[in-house]
């Protein structure tokens, strides 16, 4: 696509992006707002509510109570995104992910832990606060007297996860630019600009960095257009190449996968529709689900991006891939990711958690994909683990995988929203090292973090998984550091933050330098 084109294109996913059901489906379409009255009916009843009762303000610093030891190689920072401001001015969001996003790190130096909390200034932010209420259009509530939006960052929450580029940390939404953050401070310094072409385009969440060489792979989807753009930055962050691609019947991609030679997309058949946005339906409600497409595969030569080829799987909703890798003769390639049999659950599980009502389990499912490139054919087994965050050791990260870390719902009648447990799967064996932290503990993403000896090296095979959760008798979060290789042995060091987070998405650790 020339720039004239790619010009063109983005005028229209930024006059589109007046953004916007699952036809019928939005619970709030025909009854009175009353997603605030009846969210405080629930917190009184209902514990698990506390996870969701959101924040005003930033959260200073505090040391966390440690119980066990650290271990002495362990040093560095964990930072969690996630949605953490669900409204203001008496207006609450119908949905977890339309929330402002808070950036909270989490310290190991010194033998202890302390925490930190800071919100994105993102100029969505700074404009509803400056207000006292809503006054930009958001991801999935049909708000009242929002301004007209100029690109897609007017509506920017950054709120989904966090990337270490360079001397920046950068706060990422997959609707808009990076959110440029001081690491040591949280103080927002103001979106990241790749190339004066790419101002304002939609840059994921969920970038993938190479092992080799440091290097980041990242994509974004621009809905009104019909745009898939591929970026591959520089450790460093400053060089970045870009490319895009139209592709037909574009739809809700959260998440992709590297390997040794090509990018994987998995492509849900939740399909943006311009005439639901026009009629001015919410950017999520603007999305129709459309089995007959199936899940796509896309497959993108790293050296050949203009070269895709496609492989279809059953219909199903996706989220998030652990990894992928390909066999040494390219022809084959593996990944695992967490399955859904749709995508009711955004709609309407999503939106009911909001006010305080629960919606039926979701079954979430890891599957395990094969991808004959040959043959042009695409096989999968689902395996009975109710699981979402995939997460890998980075070590590894496109190359051949046997486990990963998720969180694990292990009681599925639990009346509750969420995860319970960490496992490691192991996906050719099906063996799984679990700890669960018990009913009335909510867990968060866990993560791998690789072990280095005392000089820094890396120890081959060894890691620790780190990960939050909220302890809803204790009112407090819980840090974890585990043995990624008896996690069912319980965590090896435990902290105990007296103060109760708003739950999060998505964390990445970077050790002290
Ligand atoms: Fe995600």
């Amino acid at each position: 696509m020339d720039r004239r084109h790619f010009l063109q294109a983005l005028g229209a996913s930024t006059s589109l992006a007046s953004l916007p059901t699952w036809a019928g489906s939005n619970p709030a379409a025909d009854t009175a707002d009353r997603w605030q009255t009846d969210f405080d009916a629930a917190r009184a009843t209902t514990p698990w509510t506390a996870g969701f009762a959101g924040l005003q303000a930033d959260v200073p610093p505090l040391a966390l109570r440690l119980r066990g030891r650290l271990p002495p190689d362990l040093g560095g920072t964990f930072y969690r995104n996630g949605p953490a401001r669900y409204g203001l001015g008496g207006i609450r969001y119908h949905h977890w992910f339309d929330g402002d996003g808070m950036v909270q790190a989490y310290r190991i130096e010194n033998g202890g832990i302390t925490h930190q909390g800071r919100f994105v200034r993102t100029s969505k932010f700074v404009a509803d606060t400056r207000a006292g209420r809503p006054v930009r259009p958001v991801f999935a509530t049909d708000l009242p007297d929002t301004e007209p939006l100029n690109g897609p960052d007017a509506m920017n929450v950054a709120n989904t996860s966090v990337v270490r580029i360079g001397d920046d940390l950068m706060a990422l939404w997959e609707g808009g630019s990076a959110i440029r953050m001081d690491p040591q401070t949280l103080e927002t310094r103001g979106p990241k600009t790749w190339s004066a072409d790419y101002e304002g385009m939609p840059f994921s969440a969920h970038p993938r960095v190479e092992p080799k060489d440091g290097s980041l792979w990242n994509f974004g989807v621009s809905s009104g257009p019909g745009l898939l753009s591929i970026y591959h930055v520089s450790a460093d962050g400053k060089q970045a190449r870009m490319h895009t691609l139209k592709v037909p019947d574009i739809g809700m991609v959260h998440d992709f996968a590297i390997t040794q030679r090509h990018l994987v997309f998995l492509m849900p058949p939740l399909v943006y529709d311009a005439a639901r946005s026009q009629a001015g339906q919410t950017f999520l409600d603007s999305h129709v689900w459309r089995p007959e497409l199936g899940m796509r595969v896309l497959l993108l030569p790293k050296d050949r991006l203009d070269a895709p080829q496609w492989l279809q799987l059953p219909a199903g909703f996706v989220f998030h891939l652990g990894n992928a890798w390909e066999e040494p003769n390219g022809r084959v390639i593996h990944l695992d990711y967490v399955h859904s049999d749709d995508a009711q659950a955004v709609f309407v599980g999503v939106r009911n958690m909001m006010r305080g009502h629960l919606s039926p389990t979701e079954n979430t499912q890891v599957a395990r994909v094969t991808l004959d490139l040959a043959r042009g054919r695409a096989t999968q087994q689902q395996l009975a683990h109710a699981s979402e965050f995939p997460r890998i050791d980075p070590r590894i990260v496109g190359s051949r995988h046997r486990e990963v870390i998720l969180a694990e719902r292990v009681d599925r009648t639990m009346p509750r929203p969420g995860w319970e447990a960490v496992m490691r799967l192991n996906l050719d064996t099906g063996a799984v090292d679990r700890y669960s932290y018990g009913p009335d503990v909510m867990a968060e993403e866990h993560i791998y973090v690789p072990r280095t000896d005392r000089a820094g090296r890396p120890v081959e095979g060894q890691g620790w998984v780190l990960g939050t959760a909220l302890d809803l008798k204790q009112q407090a979060m819980l840090f974890s550091v585990f043995d990624a290789r008896r996690i069912a042995a319980g965590p090896v060091a435990q902290g105990t933050l007296a103060r109760v987070m708003p739950l999060g998405l998505h964390a990445i650790f970077t050790p002290s330098a």
